[in-house]
């Protein structure tokens, strides 16, 4: 075909577009005839408005494919089970803000996790690109502290909380303050949604033998929702596509309670448990981690919400190797993400040296939200010296 007509990224569009048709229709076994069909339409569609509008399927079938190709995600084997919710029509950030309401409901589903993503339209429309800056839809706020507070929250949101402080949300200060949804549209100032109260569950951590456990007042909510991640389909791309799957315990109990620069409470597990901190030999933080993440696994079956063990995830995903194996499939993967943060070495992923990223499409890609956002926040805050601002310097 005579593509020499066309804008160089217009071409690429094109090329994206028919090796994401045709993988795709043969995946979903529909013929020959009518993918050639609607090649044609793509190329004629691209060359009249400059973009195409993927079909509800394709948008479906594409957002399964980017979980099945993400090499950093041990959860794969369930990817043809992805709830798609097609939110392209959402216009005014109020739509936006109903549309990841009503995700968290069907996501949570009581407690039965659901795998779910609401893709919302792409950047065609100039000037009204739509973007979520959070990281992830439900996200506990963070406060630096100074000198006369301690600090609170989670480290990884204080830049974050910054910035909803500054557009008029107020937290409590406290370690667990679910922080509003921000959403803008085009050069509109981004604006803030509160989550309404009862709509994200939480779980408070208990312990099966040690009751004094609770006393640590430590909670993490249910669905980890990823929101700054662009989802890539032929060519297309969608930067507002927040999915979810259910978590791996050792998500919350080794990262996110057990990091130094997270939640950092080893030490005070270690002093509840009455461990030797004088000394590594104690091998006390192994020992405070491993407690941890079996308050984690334990509370979220007492509260009835899916998780997920690492042992059982590591196997689910040789089986999902074995299965892509079978389709002729090559599997993408980086062995680094994939190998779970506590006892590696335990399971059967640990000796795989044949992984490679693949780079595979569609995909997920990250946005760089921070950096483009910030600098538009960095505008704004030049005068004010907004911590924001400070800590985007360095991207
Ligand atoms: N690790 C992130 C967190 O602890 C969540 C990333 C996605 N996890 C998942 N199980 N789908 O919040």
């Amino acid at each position: 075909m005579n593509h020499t007509a066309l804008q160089p990224d217009t071409r690429e569009v094109i090329r994206q577009a028919e090796s994401f048709i045709t993988a795709c229709y043969r995946e979903l076994e529909i013929t020959e005839d009518e993918r050639d069909r609607r090649l044609a339409d793509i190329r004629e569609e691209m060359q009249r408005t400059g973009t195409y509008k993927h079909s509800g399927e394709e948008l479906a079938h594409g957002a399964r494919m980017a979980w099945r190709h993400n090499s950093r995600c041990i959860g794969r084997l369930f990817w043809h089970s992805l709830d798609v919710i097609d939110a392209r029509g959402a216009e005014t950030a109020e739509e936006v803000a109903a549309a990841l309401l009503h995700h968290m409901k069907q996501a949570n589903n009581g407690g039965r996790i659901r795998p779910v993503i609401t893709v919302f339209r792409s950047d065609e429309e100039q000037g009204r690109a739509l973007r979520i800056w959070n990281h992830q839809l439900i996200r506990y706020a963070g406060y630096p502290g100074n000198g006369e507070h301690p600090r609170t929250g989670d480290p990884a949101s204080d830049e974050f909380t910054a910035v909803c402080l500054k557009l008029g949300w107020q937290g409590t200060g406290g370690d667990f303050d679910l922080l509003p949804l921000v959403i803008s549209i085009g050069a509109e100032e981004p604006r803030c949604f509160p989550i309404p109260p009862g709509l994200v569950q939480e779980v408070p951590l208990s312990h099966p033998e040690i009751p004094q456990f609770t006393e640590l007042g430590l909670r993490w909510y249910s669905v980890p929702i990823v929101s700054d991640m662009c989802l890539e389909i032929g060519g297309i791309r969608y930067p507002a596509a927040p999915f979810n799957g259910w978590y791996m315990e050792t998500e919350i109990g080794s990262r996110n309670f057990g990091d130094t620069d997270r939640y950092n409470r080893l030490p005070a597990v270690a002093d509840l448990l009455g461990l030797d901190r004088s000394t590594n030999t104690s091998l006390w933080k192994d020992r405070a981690l491993l407690e941890l993440n079996r308050a984690v696994l334990y509370s979220f079956k007492q509260a009835g919400v899916s998780i997920v063990d690492h042992h059982t995830a590591a196997d689910q995903f040789i089986r999902f190797q074995e299965q892509e194996k079978q389709q002729g499939r090559e599997v993408s993967g980086k062995w680094g993400w994939l190998i779970p943060p506590m006892s590696p070495s335990s399971t059967p992923i640990w000796n795989d040296n044949k992984l490679r990223d693949l780079q595979l499409s569609p995909r997920f890609v990250y946005r760089k939200q921070q950096a483009e956002l910030g600098q538009r926040a960095a505008a704004e805050a030049e005068a004010e010296g907004c911590p924001f601002h400070q800590s985007m310097k360095s991207d």
